[in-house]
């Protein structure tokens, strides 16, 4: 016999399905509330509110547990690659050797972009933001792919656009990035791995072949993995409901990339180098700047430190951290504020503001440091975030249309004037 929940309202009771998933979360499903008691539910931000079933990623917030299709993210770093997990991701397997080649042999074949493409990329100006970029070159390739607008589109034409969507987008990132030097871009190399292929045609130089270094690789796959989907984060839920409107699939992502651009959200990595800088040029006293963030007068928010669903370590801060060492140390980068994030970390991990609010450093705390230390300029980080995050969404986007979920539509609560009568220009 299932659960059931009694909500009571004056005198009367109404008997609300608990439902439980895969992991023993239980949820009141409230889909008749309004119907049997004419009552809607308030949740501004949706703290409290599950807005689909997911069988893509689960986390555990007091845990600090998360798991891609059931498997541990902290095994999925250490032996996986980012394509790999991509495909995991969107198919809900992990593939066969063969399936795996021919997944990399399709991206690969697809990692051109229209030399149209460039006659608007041209047109940003060099220091123009990089997610405001993306946003747009990603919405842009519904234009060159017009079969994607068609409605009620076919498995193959939708696992073709998939397939493109991935190939492009790391293609375009590294355009972006060598348009930020006022360089010449590169072409894609089939002779290489999806992450290789994506580090060549961003670092490398007409000048010099680019030298691939497999401690860089390694490194990239480990943060590609790490970002690649987070279940109903801000930006997932924004594809979800941009693609609930039958919204095509370029349309829905580029929506996702301007909700990640956020400082709160994605935006957050690029915003954690900058503070720790400050924190740097203002002569690194952690102390202050623990204090600043801890004074309700004071904007500052100690940026990387605390998340809505984690109330524990975010794991992939954790192996971030660890990765942070390795990296730094193979690479030969002795990156200064690498020491201040860890007194940071120290310091407000023992303060009790922090530990009453369970403020613990997330998954862009380090990750920045490393993206440094790769290369990278601190305006791109969060692009690199979103190219991380591109198969979690393609996936959160394939399930809500494979199970016809209805057109996202929240309720609201009313709080605005009652009615009046509209008066003349001269009477007012
Ligand atoms: C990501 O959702 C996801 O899964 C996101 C993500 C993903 O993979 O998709 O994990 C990626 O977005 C990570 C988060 C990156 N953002 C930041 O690092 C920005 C700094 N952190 C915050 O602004 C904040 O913690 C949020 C936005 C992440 C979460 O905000 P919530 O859940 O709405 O919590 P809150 O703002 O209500 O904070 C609760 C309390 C408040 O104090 P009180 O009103 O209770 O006194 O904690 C305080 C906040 O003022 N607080 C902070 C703080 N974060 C929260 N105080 C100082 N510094 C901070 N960083």
């Amino acid at each position: 016999m299932s659960e059931i929940a009694q909500l009571k309202i004056g005198d009367k009771t109404y008997d609300l399905p608990v439902i439980e998933g895969t992991e023993h979360e239980k949820a009141i499903d409230i889909s008749k509330l309004r119907d049997q008691s004419g009552y809607i539910t308030l949740d501004i931000g949706y703290k409290n509110t599950g807005a689909t079933k997911s069988a893509i990623t689960f986390l555990d917030g007091e845990q600090g547990i998360l798991k891609y299709r059931g498997y541990p993210i902290e095994q999925l770093a250490e032996k996986s690659s980012f394509i790999e997990v991509a495909y995991l991701l969107i198919y809900g397997e992990l593939p066969t050797e063969q399936q795996l080649k021919d997944f990399q042999y399709q991206i690969s074949r697809h990692t051109l972009v229209h030399e149209d493409m460039k006659k608007f990329f041209d047109g940003f100006p060099s220091k123009s933001h990089p997610m405001g970029q993306l946003s747009s070159l990603i919405g842009a390739l519904a234009a060159f792919n017009p079969e994607s607008l068609e409605p009620g589109l076919s498995p193959e034409i939708i696992n073709l656009e998939i397939i493109k969507l991935i190939a492009k987008m790391s293609t375009i990132v590294s355009w972006i990035y060598k348009k930020s030097l006022g360089q010449k871009v590169n072409y894609p190399q089939n002779k290489y791995d999806y992450v290789t292929n994506f580090l060549y045609m961003t670092f490398s130089q007409v000048t010099e072949e680019y030298e691939i270094d497999p401690v860089v690789v390694s490194a990239m796959n480990k943060l590609l993995i790490l970002h690649a989907d987070h279940e109903q984060n801000c930006s997932a839920s924004t594809v979800r409901i941009v693609g609930s409107s039958d919204a095509n699939i370029y349309a829905s992502i580029s929506a996702g990339i301007s909700a990640l651009w956020g400082p709160l959200h994605g935006g957050a990595n690029q915003a954690v180098i900058e503070m720790l800088e400050k924190i740097k040029a203002d002569g690194g006293d952690t102390d202050k700047w623990i204090a600043k963030a801890k004074d309700k007068n004071d904007s500052f928010r100690l940026m990387g430190f605390g998340h809505r669903v984690y109330k524990n370590f975010d794991p992939r801060a954790k192996i971030i951290k660890k990765a942070c060492d390795d990296i730094l140390e193979k690479l030969g980068v002795n990156d200064e504020v690498l020491s201040i994030a860890k007194r940071l970390e120290e310091v407000a991990l023992q303060d009790e503001y922090f530990v009453q609010r369970k403020l613990y450093p997330n998954v862009d705390f380090y990750s920045g440091i490393i993206y440094r230390a790769l290369g990278f300029p601190t305006d791109m980080f969060t692009v690199l975030f979103a190219l991380g995050r591109l198969p979690g969404w393609i996936a959160q986007w394939k399930e809500m249309k494979e199970n016809k979920e209805p057109i996202g539509r929240p309720r609201q609560v009313y709080v605005g004037a009652t009615n009046r009568d509209y008066t003349d220009i001269n009477n007012r």
